[in-house]
């Protein structure tokens, strides 16, 4: 393995991109909306931004710590640095997350091509709301036209991945992010002209304490993990490449503040459209699927022309992000297979393809044929959804926080987080704080809570 050889991201900019592109992804605009609607909007958001802020930031810079300072990706990184003692695992366990999430995700992430191609063709015109539950369910359970769509997804995926680090991955960001800027903010703006939009903002704004409790606070963890793509290694992966001037805390910075601001702007899309036609805010995972293309319909019924660019832009941005985030959960994968087998990465990325692809089709068809196997009271889907968002990366997050908390040199954490001692960042000091006492404690708190032994 030739490390010192490790392709970096070409610019900083870049560098930013690609991170956020991670970050930002349907977590941010169909999962955060759903979670925020079921567990009572303001005071969810809240506690999901204490989260981002004191958790998850922190948490962001040690995995860059640990991908930087192992120049491997994660499931080789805690190898390395640990000089094989058991926490490898970790990096090990990152890379089956990460995996897992591939699988489902992409099926979600299927589905928006399903929606762009019946938004181009003009079908949701006329249709009325029970007919846009009808047409939701009979496409998600169908057992082959889900599949034709993840199977494109997972192969443009698939292509980037294998065009390489700086002409694929770095690249692709650098194009796709900036069109999906622009078109959360025109989306947000529409949402907010529409009459009685007032209603949604204030379900984002007003607090309401009376629904907090403790999976309101797990939910809220889980939530800001998944959308920061904290816990499986995606960022220490990508963290390989940064370069020796690469701020770590800029970069974390900017990729917290990033996906917070198109997850917010997710809900002023979403809300005060919602609310603005009469749709219930608590729809759980079909919310964008089902309210979105409807409330178009209505929101626009004289303006037809609208509804349709608005639909197909709206589904567009849901592909777009979706589409940088399957490349960094892929990524961690074919990494872990090119640095630990070394496998050539075309190889190793049509290995985890593949295998993607599997999980993805046993994911839908769970929603559809095969619902009634279920493990723990789930579907298939839904199960790797909880397991993976709620346990594993949180799970993996204490166990990062341990990691670069106590088990590595406390200068050498220093000395990647300043640069090899060129820049002076005064936050040091709260940082460790937090990643050695606040980050573990905090997360297992929240976890006892949940099950209900706190
Ligand atoms: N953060 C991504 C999103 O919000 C999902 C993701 C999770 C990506 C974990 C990579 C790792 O959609």
């Amino acid at each position: 393995m030739h490390h010192n050889e490790r392709v970096n991201f070409g610019s900083k900019i870049g560098t930013i991109l690609v991170a956020a592109g991670s970050a930002v992804g349907l977590g941010n605009i169909w999962r955060f909306p759903y979670e925020a609607g079921n567990h009572g909007g303001a005071a969810f958001i809240l506690i999901y931004l204490a989260c981002v802020f004191i958790l998850g930031l922190p948490i962001v810079i040690a995995e860059f710590v640990i991908g930087r300072r192992a120049k491997a990706s994660t499931g080789e990184a805690f190898n390395i640095l640990s000089g094989g003692k058991p926490w490898k695992w970790v990096g090990y366990l990152g890379v089956l997350t990460g995996f897992m999430i591939l699988g489902y995700y992409s099926v979600v992430a299927g589905w928006t091509l399903e929606y762009i191609y019946q938004a181009l063709s003009g079908t949701f015109f006329g249709k009325s709301s029970s007919e846009f539950i009808q047409m939701f369910q009979e496409f998600s359970t169908h057992p082959l036209r889900p599949l034709l769509w993840l199977f494109l997804f997972v192969l443009a995926t698939h292509f980037v991945i294998v065009k390489g680090v700086q002409k694929g991955i770095e690249r692709s960001s650098k194009m796709m992010m900036p069109v999906l800027f622009i078109l959360v903010v025109v989306l947000a703006v529409c949402s907010i002209m529409l009459p009685n939009s007032e209603k949604g903002i204030s379900f984002l704004l007003k607090l309401d304490f009376s629904k907090v409790n403790s999976e309101v606070f797990l939910g809220a963890m889980g939530q800001a993990f998944f959308s920061m793509s904290i816990g499986m290694g995606c960022l220490s992966t990508y963290a390989s490449y940064f370069s020796r001037t690469t701020r770590l805390s800029h970069t974390a910075i900017s990729v917290g503040l990033i996906d917070t601001f198109v997850a917010v702007l997710a809900g002023l899309i979403i809300f005060p459209a919602a609310f603005s036609v009469g749709v219930n805010p608590d729809a759980g995972p079909s919310l964008i699927f089902i309210t979105l293309p409807n409330v178009f319909q209505q929101a626009f019924s004289d303006l037809p022309i609208l509804a349709y660019t608005c639909s197909v832009l709206f589904y567009g941005l849901l592909a777009l992000a979706a589409l940088t985030s399957t490349i960094s959960l892929h990524e961690v994968s074919t990494a872990f297979l090119h640095d630990k087998f070394s496998l050539p990465r075309k190889q190793a990325a049509c290995f985890i393809t593949g295998g993607s692809f599997l999980i993805g089709v046993v994911s839908s068809l769970a929603l559809g044929d095969w619902s009634d196997y279920t493990i723990a009271g789930m579907n298939f889907f839904d199960a790797l959804d909880y397991f993976t968002a709620k346990i594993m990366l949180p799970l993996c997050g204490i166990l990062v926080a341990l990691f670069v908390g106590w088990y590595l040199k406390p200068e050498d954490v220093k000395d990647e987080v300043t640069n090899y001692g060129t820049l002076r960042e005064r936050f040091f000091p709260v940082f460790f704080l937090i990643i050695r006492y606040i980050a573990p404690v905090g997360i297992f708190l929240i976890f006892m809570n949940e099950l209900g032994l706190l």
